[in-house]
């Protein structure tokens, strides 16, 4: 097969289309044709060698990539919740990669059903920003109606998300964005807006129930005086403090500081596809790449000012 390869850990230009064998399936896997994937930030992080723990001491996974969208090609032995020809949309770990190619292999765990209202393009910009809200607003926490959440990064993949989720929810959002973003953030669904240039985000004393940290420029301590007695600072930026030491701490206090780590989830898709298929939550695709450009696509999103997401056209495509 076609796939974006990459042997070592470096700059854009590490990445390159080259020919890769198709993964041989075992039982309970399914092998999807990949009709597009998206680029997250953690693809250029794993990219550049800044996650080795996870991604490999010396070495990258030889395929980078998490979200996907295409059709069930194959299907293992002992499969029987998908069959061939099925539209699907999911994730593998940004760590092990594998979405940059023309087939991914995954397990039912990974995928979805596609949303019936979502191109292929629209379902690959979902899944990691997508699983990545439902864990923090939906499976960490329980939002109630009226609760007031502030949104940092309110218009990047995660927080655009954030808002819409937050928004249906039932919460009040406030988005803090740069001021070019601003209609953006209102047509998302932000009830207010704070330009992070002129405005210091922790200026409101007592006011949020969550802040939801998107661009981890902010901490429990800067943040804390924002939130409610009861409020809850959310980070996507796993570290020792807020992985190690803030679940300790949250036990002695009633503010919480919790972090969130994406992982592939099947029900948490299914969870969502009503929201998507009622058009209450929508991916926003802001630029597309075919496959082969992804060094210009992962420079794009190494600038930190994307709007919604980046999409790559199916490798298939880009090669013909
Ligand atoms: N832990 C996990 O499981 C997990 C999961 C997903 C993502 N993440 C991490 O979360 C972070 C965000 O991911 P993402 O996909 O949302 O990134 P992204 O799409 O690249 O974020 C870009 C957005 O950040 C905004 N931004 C930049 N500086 C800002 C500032 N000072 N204040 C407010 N907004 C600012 C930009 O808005 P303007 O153009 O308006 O400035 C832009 O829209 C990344 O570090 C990613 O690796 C972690």
């Amino acid at each position: 097969m076609h796939a974006i390869c990459t042997r070592t850990y470096g700059e854009p230009d590490v990445l390159s289309l080259s020919d890769y064998p198709t993964p041989a399936l075992a039982p309970g896997e399914y092998l999807v044709k990949v009709e597009a994937s998206s680029v997250n930030p953690v693809d250029w992080k794993v990219r550049r060698g800044e996650v080795r723990f996870f991604s490999g001491l010396h070495t990258p996974p030889p395929i980078l990539g998490a979200d996907f969208s295409g059709t069930i090609a194959a299907c293992g032995p002992g499969t029987r919740d998908f069959k061939p020809g099925d539209e699907v949309f999911g994730m593998v770990r940004a760590f092990k990669g594998g979405a940059y190619a023309e087939y991914v292999k995954v397990t039912s765990q990974n995928i979805a059903r596609k949303p019936r209202n979502l191109s292929f393009e629209e379902a690959a910009a979902f899944p990691l920003v997508g699983l990545t809200v439902y864990q923090g607003l939906v499976e960490k926490t329980t939002l109630t109606k009226g609760q007031q959440v502030l949104v940092n990064g309110c218009c990047g993949g995660v927080g655009h998300i954030a808002v819409q989720m937050a928004k249906l929810l039932g919460a009040e959002v406030t988005g803090v964005c740069s001021a070019e973003n601003a209609d953006l953030a209102r047509r998302l669904g932000a009830a207010h807006v704070i330009d992070y240039r002129n405005s210091d985000i922790t200026a409101e004393k007592g006011r949020y129930d969550i802040f939801f940290d998107a661009v981890n420029n902010q901490s429990f301590r800067s943040a804390r005086s924002t939130l409610t007695p009861k409020g809850i600072y959310m980070t996507t930026m796993p570290a020792f403090d807020n992985i190690v030491i803030a679940p300790m701490l949250n036990h002695l206090r009633a503010q919480q500081h919790l972090s969130l780590w994406v992982k592939p989830n099947r029900k948490a898709l299914e969870a969502m596809t009503p929201w998507i298929e009622s058009g209450k939550l929508r991916p926003h695709v802001s630029h597309r790449f075919p496959m082969e450009a992804i060094a210009e696509a992962h420079q794009l999103s190494e600038s930190g000012k994307v709007a919604g997401k980046i999409v790559l056209q199916g490798v298939n495509a880009a090669t013909g």
